[in-house]
């Protein structure tokens, strides 16, 4: 085994790390100590500079709890988390597709009735989300599960306001010709937590910290891959700029702001009020894999 040397360090490291026997974590060590290398090679950071970095990471990790994932919203500012979910979600065209499921889902919401008012009187513009759930072959998919969670009115989602109930999530089923309908609040704009090392690092760029007003949806049926997506509103502030990088053109929707009247649920509402209308495409699993669901 040579010494090392600058120039050779780094295929002295790869030749150490070249027989672990689990092939997976052999090639995920060797692709890290490569790209890692390079990285300092390319930099060539300082000893403070690596330390500042060993430290921002230290007090990153002293910040996750079960209540906050400071690594993940590192993750999601840096695109990773939004690539990670396009490689392991290749839907075909068609199929409706897939963002991050970002920190802000609660399990277990409450069950809603179609139709019914997830919004619970939290502030914000009455919204109407009416659409089906179907397969790609255009089967409506009867019973589908949408669990849906998002702000309220003013930004907020349920781990931000101090209530003690559910607050501004539910879970809606398809009927049986496949439709659904969601009567909630149109959410806002809003930023990502900027009180910890991620707000620090970005507080030190010119990046935006906002994400555009969005409704989160987890859709599921017997059989199909299930769904976790995003819904935004068209011409809506931050969409070409999302700080997490979820956008994608065929999950930007139009908002239609109606006037005082008729609602799709076919109730009046006082107040003007936003219809939004959009149909989810799920794919069937593979058959080996459904049948062992
Ligand atoms: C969200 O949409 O709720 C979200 C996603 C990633 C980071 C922060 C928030
Ligand atoms: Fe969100």
């Amino acid at each position: 085994m040579p010494y090392v040397t600058e120039d050779n360090l780094t295929d002295v490291a790869m030749e150490r790390w070249k027989d672990i026997p689990d092939p997976r974590l052999r090639q995920i060590m060797q692709s890290l100590i490569k790209h890692l290398h390079g990285f300092v090679r390319d930099i060539e950071p300082t000893q403070a500079e690596w330390a500042a970095a060993i430290d921002w990471l230290t007090r990153t990790g002293k910040l996750c709890s079960p209540k906050r994932q400071e690594f993940v919203l590192a993750s999601d500012v840096l695109g990773v988390s939004m690539l990670v979910d396009a490689i392991n979600h290749r839907r075909p065209s068609g199929a409706t597709p897939s963002t991050v499921e970002g920190p802000f889902h609660v399990p277990d919401a409450p069950a809603m009735a179609n139709g019914a008012d997830m919004a619970q009187g939290a502030p914000g513009i009455p919204c109407f989300v009416t659409g089906t759930v179907r397969g790609l072959n255009g089967d409506p998919l009867a019973g589908a599960v949408l669990d849906l969670w998002q702000t309220d009115g003013e930004g907020l989602y349920e781990d931000q306001r101090d209530v003690t109930g559910p607050w501004m999530r539910g879970l809606y089923r398809a009927q049986p010709d496949g439709s659904y309908a969601i009567r909630t609040v149109a959410p806002i704009a809003y930023t990502i937590p900027m009180d910890g090392t991620v707000g620090e690092l970005m507080n030190r760029t010119n990046i935006s910290h906002m994400r555009p007003a969005h409704i989160h949806f987890a859709v599921s049926a017997p059989g199909y891959h299930g769904l976790i997506t995003h819904l935004f509103q068209k011409n809506g502030e931050y969409l070409d700029t999302d700080v997490v990088y979820a956008v994608k053109e065929p999950l930007i929707v139009n908002f239609v702001k109606k006037p005082p009247g008729k609602a799709p649920t076919g109730e009046t509402v006082a107040t003007p009020f936003y219809e939004v209308k959009y149909d989810f495409v799920l794919e069937k699993r593979a058959q080996a894999l459904a049948a062992a669901e």
